[in-house]
């Protein structure tokens, strides 16, 4: 027999192979449930049967049933940054540890996106959605929580929500490191080149870079910051191109992620101006590609990985139907990894 469809919505269903197999519905749902109440004959027959009609069980109708979805969904602001890439796969980690799928998404940064996105995993009735926002008013997630699916911010302090845990990198102190760094090797003229300050990331690192001029006397005018509609290569190259053109150069670069800062490394590099002789880079994330650039990168690193297993442990636990969870705020600490883009010398 093929594995032609059957029934009327064309779909092969259970009772279509409870007949091919010749068992009740109750055994077919033994056979994929509950494998150990049947014989093994018995079971490989279903199973064959499963096989032969091409038969795929509805994850809805299990979910009502079971009451709880094995999909969490994950939606991150970039999906070409490979920070997020690594926050994905730590996410994968702890889902697939707990026999649960993960439904990645990108917002690139857009609101009526991110806003979709959560309306589709509403829909979806996955488990729990672990987010990394946009939204700076937070309406979007808002209107998800009267939806009543759990949720996990990444990447971000859920400072002024109570409903929810989340997990995120101390970004004060990361801005901080990088700063600080570049002062202590000499430079007073800095600029921060960074994505929209409606991020949170980018604000704090800027607070974090402007606390360490602080710390060694010098006024915030002695940092100029270059904004960038977005945080990629494209958005660093046109900073670098702009730094270039300023009357008073910096003689170093902090950048609010490595995307940027190999963005401003190629201005440079395409200019003839020398990194780090003439202009010192440092960036943030630590991606896999800052140490493989011409000119290994400076960074800070965050432990993105960790940052997304933390994240789907803790929406796993939310989301276990163990009754006592309480909401966590977890902060990361970052690293600074000194490579030669800012040792002269
Ligand atoms: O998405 C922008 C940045 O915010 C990423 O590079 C990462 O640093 C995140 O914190």
């Amino acid at each position: 027999m093929t594995g032609k469809s059957r029934g009327g919505s064309g779909a092969v269903s259970i009772k279509d192979v409870a007949r091919h197999a010749g068992v009740s519905i109750a055994t077919v749902s033994n056979a994929l449930n509950r494998p150990e109440l049947l014989s093994a004959a018995t079971r490989g027959r279903v199973l064959s049967a499963i096989d032969q009609l091409g038969y795929v069980r509805s994850e809805s109708a299990r979910q009502l049933r079971a009451g709880r979805s094995r999909v969490l969904g994950l939606l991150v602001l970039d999906m070409g940054n490979p920070f997020f890439v690594d926050v994905a796969r730590g996410a994968e980690d702890a889902a697939h540890a707990a026999d649960v799928g993960v439904m990645l998404c990108n917002s690139g940064q857009d609101p009526a996106a991110e806003a979709m996105y959560l309306s589709l995993f509403a829909e979806h009735r996955v488990r729990g959605v672990l987010v990394t926002p946009t939204n700076v008013s937070g309406e979007n997630l808002a209107a998800f929580r009267r939806r009543g699916i759990p949720y996990v911010y990444v990447d971000r302090v859920a400072a002024d929500d109570e409903d929810s845990c989340s997990v995120s990198v101390d970004d004060v102190a990361g801005g901080e490191l990088a700063v600080r760094h570049l002062l202590d090797r000499g430079h007073e003229r800095i600029a921060f080149v960074t994505g929209p300050m409606s991020l949170a990331q980018c604000r704090d690192r800027l607070a974090g870079a402007r606390s360490a001029l602080s710390g060694a006397g010098l006024p915030e005018e002695a940092l100029s910051v270059v904004e960038t509609t977005t945080l990629d290569v494209t958005a660093g190259r046109d900073a670098g191109s702009r730094l270039l053109g300023l009357r008073e150069r910096p003689t170093a670069v902090f950048c609010a992620n490595d995307l940027l800062a190999l963005g401003v490394l190629q201005a440079m590099f395409a200019a003839g101006v020398r990194v780090p002789e003439d202009i010192a880079i440092v960036g943030y994330d630590d991606i896999e590609f800052a140490a493989a650039a011409a000119v290994p990168l400076t960074s800070v690193r965050q432990p993105a990985r960790q940052l997304g297993r933390k994240a789907a442990e803790l929406l796993l636990a939310e989301t276990s139907g163990q009754p006592g969870h309480t909401h966590e705020r977890v902060v990361f600490q970052p690293e600074l990894v000194v490579r030669r883009s800012t040792l002269r010398g």
